[in-house]
């Protein structure tokens, strides 16, 4: 069977560092692996307006910004098809079809789904689109015959979701589709990163994000006034790691070769987080190694950015290259689905035959 990746994101905002350590780096790596035989990489407008919907312009400005992202992170246009959601019309028409195998209370009680309705008072009116989009993206995954999916923890009940849709419909209409695998990220500063205040996620809303597309000055500023262990009030005192956003930062970013380059007094995180906890470590020491570690990181994307803010339209045209190339896959799927639905009335001579002879 081939190995097929499918992921994506909802062009809402800009994207940060967390999504980069939490699902963009690992996407360029299995990229160059070249262990897969197929890549998407989807813009997921259509889902993004599902909670959005009396502010499409948001969706249209942020979809550019997302292509950008992931170019300059080094998703590269010849070895994965980077699309648009919406450009697919065989994803809805799938998603029209998978309804039908889903419960109102299965949808009710896939965690995502309830955290999200929280989070953004949908409780007493929730809209139909946002509550059965567990259901459009499992059409997502599985028009594109994905065998595995990378994302971030948050996304295991729609993962969940879709292999239960997929078990269903095989085993209802006979196999057509494919299982996916989730692949989360393997260090657990990564599966969340803190946003910069120290609350669990960055988020656009509570300003405390790093974006890839920050300058350095900017990312310097938010290293300096980030969030660390508010009881390490003087040099000498003995600080927490735990909860400590630098340390948390510093987990999902440095590298052995960082402290050789940068801070040769330690071999290691380890070394610096007992001295930090030991007491007599500053946090300005520690919060001006994470900026030199992150600067190196960025450093690389940021240049690339540029190169492709050059030509947008060439952008463009990449995603609409990419948006042709999905749509004749996902065109193929559905019209197996149909077959195995016996729906696909025109092109089923047995059935035309059978109501020949009945009337005969
Ligand atoms: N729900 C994902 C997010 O919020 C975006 C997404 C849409 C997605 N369809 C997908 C991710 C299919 C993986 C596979 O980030």
């Amino acid at each position: 069977m081939s190995k097929i990746i499918l992921t994506g994101d909802r062009p809402t905002g800009k994207l940060h560092v967390g999504h980069y350590v939490g699902s963009l780096k690992r996407r360029v790596e299995l990229q160059n692996s070249g262990e897969y035989d197929k890549i998407f990489i989807m813009i997921a407008d259509a889902q993004a307006l599902t909670d959005n919907a009396d502010n499409p312009e948001k969706i249209r400005q942020n979809i550019i910004e997302v292509a950008l992202d992931y170019l300059s992170c080094g998703l590269d246009p010849t070895k994965s098809t980077l699309f648009i959601q919406s450009m697919i019309p065989q994803l809805t028409e799938l998603s029209f079809y998978y309804m039908n195998l889903v419960t109102v209370s299965r949808l009710q009680r896939n965690p995502t789904v309830k955290a999200e309705i929280l989070m953004r008072n949908f409780e007493t009116s929730i809209p139909v689109g946002f509550f059965t989009y567990p259901i459009s993206q499992a059409a997502d995954i599985t028009a594109f015959k994905a065998t595995l999916v990378p994302v971030g923890e948050d996304q295991l009940p729609m993962i969940e979701q879709t292999r239960e849709i997929v078990r269903k419909f095989n085993s209802v209409y006979g196999e057509a589709l494919v299982e996916p695998d989730v692949l989360l990220p393997d260090n657990k500063a990564c599966l969340r990163l803190p946003g910069t205040d120290g609350k669990s996620k960055m988020s656009k809303s509570l300003n405390n994000c790093i974006y890839l597309s920050d300058t350095p000055e900017d990312v310097k500023k938010k290293i300096m006034g980030m969030y660390t262990d508010p009881d390490h009030l003087r040099v000498e005192d003995p600080g927490k790691v735990e909860g400590n956003s630098v340390f948390t930062y510093l987990d999902a970013f440095s590298k052995p070769e960082h402290f050789e380059r940068y801070l040769s007094d330690y071999n290691c995180l380890e070394e610096l987080k007992v001295h930090y906890m030991r007491g007599g470590l500053g946090d300005v020491k520690v919060k001006k190694f994470l900026n030199l570690v992150l600067q190196e990181e960025l450093e690389p994307i940021r240049l690339r950015r540029k190169e492709y803010e050059k030509d947008i339209p060439e952008v463009y045209n990449i995603l609409k290259k990419g948006s042709e190339a999905a749509e004749k896959v996902a065109a193929e799927t559905l019209a197996d689905v149909k077959r195995k639905m016996k729906i696909n009335y025109f092109e089923d001579m047995d059935l035309i035959n059978e109501q020949a002879q009945k009337y005969r």
